[in-house]
């Protein structure tokens, strides 16, 4: 029987790409273990990379607050990332390196089993095998779709660092999150 420390520790120890070499921790996520709602990140940055946890820097500051505004307590969901390792520079992750994590992912997601994933960004969207060439045509959307056998509900919406740069963007990020809140809520798993 698999389990989230499983998961963890492995990710935790993890070679299968070259992102473990510059790595400080690597970071498999967590958070509720019954979550009704996985918030799927990009990847590890500065911060996440020293603390071994995910969103814990200025992007993640600004996911908390929207969070809380649209309804959704970070103690309710689980937040993890399409890649565990910080890219260099924070570079976004290969396309190489998201299918490599990938089973990592699909674990947590079979172990949480949540109504619904909130893929943040377009590493996030292409790890749950999204078709898009843009983000804007399945942003605001619920996809349903089959990853590796199970089916998952998926809403994409930006990354946190796109409104936290473009203020113009909050408005449509804080409805995202109160429309993945509302679908969760009223989605039996
Ligand atoms: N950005 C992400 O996508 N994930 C994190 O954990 C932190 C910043």
């Amino acid at each position: 029987m698999d389990d989230l420390e499983a998961v963890a520790r492995e990710i935790s120890a993890c070679e299968l790409c070259d992102l473990h070499i510059k790595r400080t921790l690597a970071v498999p996520g967590g958070g509720n273990r019954n979550a009704k709602i996985m918030v799927v990140g990009e990847a590890p940055g500065k911060f996440e990379d020293l603390k071994g946890k995910p969103f814990v820097g200025m992007s993640g500051r600004f996911l908390d607050k929207y969070l809380e505004q649209a309804g959704i307590k970070r103690e309710d969901v689980f937040i993890t990332n399409a890649v565990k390792c910080r890219p260099p520079n924070n570079r976004k992750p290969t396309s190489h390196e998201i299918t490599t994590c990938r089973p990592y992912l699909i674990r947590q997601l079979n172990l949480v089993k949540p109504a619904l994933i909130l893929a943040l960004g377009t590493s996030a969207a292409s790890s749950m095998n999204l078709e898009y060439k843009h983000l804007s045509e399945i942003r605001g959307k619920v996809i349903s779709t089959v990853l590796d056998g199970t089916n998952v509900s998926v809403f994409a919406t930006f990354h946190p660092s796109f409104p936290m740069r473009f203020p113009s963007k909050r408005t449509t990020f804080l409805n995202d999150l109160k429309r993945a809140g509302e679908l969760a809520k009223n989605t039996t798993m």
